[in-house]
């Protein structure tokens, strides 16, 4: 039993303080979305609501912008929109976690955090070796390691890792992010009555199961929710090759919804559906709360491609999460929207009733929440432009919604990502200095980007052929983030 060493912490809050203007000085550095204060920050991981606030953790390079031995850097808030920085909650300082306390999930029993990560260890020959980790927290600060709880089982290479944990008629239970030998991925499950012990009660989904075929050689970071009688297994699946409009990122994210038999291990399911179609998400992490609301929070990236440098890592950060959104199941759809709270971000409401879009033009495109119902289509296509080259397009002859944007590569070209929508009746969007969310149809289709356009042009300009009229309300939204 460790605690988190003070060496480590140290070094990495000196780290903060050396460079914390230079990160603060960063025109991209987002106004509401949660950060590294330094380095680079992926997965959400072990979101919980703990004694009336949320905690969420994250995966955290504090020494570099890449990959490398992660811990988990943590924020605190009881309105999902001011968040307080938490001291570390986990530093890779023990023999089986070295090499990074990779992602996994918290649960709260007898009034404690009960935190399950995988211990990332790269051994003397080089190879990878995983464990299933425990550390337990009485106040949600302090955390204490209480070391691995599961290994790797037979049949599985050592990328076996995320655990999500949660409970079921009384019972609880784990999904794991799995490779087979035979390089298949898999979400498998554990059982457990005390959350000390945990038995292998087989796999749930991947591959080989239900008729699914191939589909990719990993799975990561899976989740497990019930929604509405309907149970929804999140995953992200590696090495799916791209089909048409589907799987355009490099990893995907999504989920599938079915019936699940947990004491049997057993989960008929229907078919993958992503959950974003934007660049930048992966790898989302839900909880509920008191108000018995499931909440997701996503990373706002993905695996980077090569030679590929966000603006961001000269000032020595790069990445974030998305916002907090809120999961329903309505008319057989999952819906993602963002929660209410962000409400309290709202200024200067601008309102446009029942307009005619064709060559509006609207101030103010920097940082903004903006809602547009549509009243009227009678329209082939229409367009919206936010500054000089991000942009959002539907066209209802291919019923194609393409979002825009200028890649960051060097060669600054314009790169695309499509999804195919039956009708437009509303966008919901969130847009912060170097990122943005768009909801459509009431979070029934998700896009998530980062974008690093021109701060000058801040104008939003529509185009319509034909005629679309909507009712238009925009927002600009504080800052909260502290630097
Ligand atoms: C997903 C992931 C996880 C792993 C973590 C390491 O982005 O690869 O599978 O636990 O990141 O940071």
């Amino acid at each position: 039993m460790k605690q988190t060493s003070l060496e480590m912490q140290n070094t990495v809050y000196q780290r903060i303080a050396e460079y914390k203007q230079m990160v603060a000085s960063d025109p991209y550095r987002l106004h509401y979305h949660l950060m590294p204060p330094i380095g680079l920050l992926n997965d959400p991981n072990g979101f919980v609501f703990f004694r009336g606030n949320y905690h969420i953790f994250y995966q955290w390079n504090p020494f570099e912008t890449a990959h490398g031995a992660k811990f988990w850097g943590h924020y605190i808030s009881n309105d999902l929109v001011h968040w307080q920085e938490a001291p570390i909650a986990l530093a890779p300082d023990s023999w089986y976690d070295k090499n990074g306390c990779y992602s996994g999930s918290t649960v709260v029993h007898d009034d404690k955090m009960y935190v399950f990560y995988t211990g990332n260890v790269k051994n003397q020959y080089g190879e990878r070796e995983s464990y299933q980790c425990l550390a337990i927290s009485e106040d949600g600060i302090i955390f204490e390691k209480m070391g691995p709880i599961i290994e790797v089982p037979e049949g599985y290479t050592a990328h076996f890792r995320d655990p999500k944990v949660f409970q079921q008629n009384d019972r609880w239970y784990m999904v794991l992010g799995a490779q087979t030998l035979e390089e298949k991925g898999e979400a498998v499950l554990y059982s457990s009555s005390n959350l000390l012990n945990w038995n292998f009660e087989g796999t749930i989904a991947g591959s080989e199961k239900n008729a699914l075929g191939e589909f990719g050689y990993m799975w990561e970071c899976p989740d497990f929710i019930t929604l509405d009688g309907q149970d929804i297994l999140l995953v992200c699946p590696q090495g799916l090759t791209q089909k048409g409009y589907d799987y355009q990122n490099i990893f995907q994210s999504g989920y599938f919804v079915g019936k699940a038999e947990l004491n049997k291990a057993t989960f008929r399911h229907g078919e993958f559906h992503e959950l974003d179609h934007g660049f930048d998400f992966y790898a989302p992490q839900t909880t509920t709360d008191a108000k018995g609301r499931h909440l997701l929070f996503g990373w706002m990236g993905n695996a980077e491609e090569e030679g590929v440098i966000q603006p961001t890592v000269k000032y020595e950060w790069i990445h974030a999460l998305t916002i907090p959104r809120k999961l329903t199941w309505q008319n057989g759809k999952l819906l993602q929207q963002p929660v209410e709270e962000l409400r309290q971000l709202r200024t200067n409401e601008l309102r446009y009733v029942n307009t005619d879009l064709s060559n509006m033009k609207l101030e103010g495109g920097e940082v903004f929440e903006m809602l547009l119902e549509v009243n009227q289509w009678k329209g082939k296509s229409f367009s919206m432009k936010i500054g000089n080259t991000t942009s959002i397009s539907y066209d209802a002859i291919t019923k194609t919604l393409t979002f825009e944007r200028q890649s960051f590569h060097t060669n600054g070209k314009l790169e695309q990502r499509y999804c195919v929508l039956d009708s437009l009746q509303s966008f919901h969007i969130f847009k912060d200095t170097s990122s943005i969310e768009i909801f459509i149809n009431h979070g029934e289709r998700v896009l998530s980007s980062r974008v690093f356009d021109n701060l000058d042009n801040k104008e939003i300009i529509f185009h319509v052929d034909g005629m679309v009229e909507a009712t238009i309300s925009k927002w600009n939204l504080t800052r909260v983030t502290a630097y």
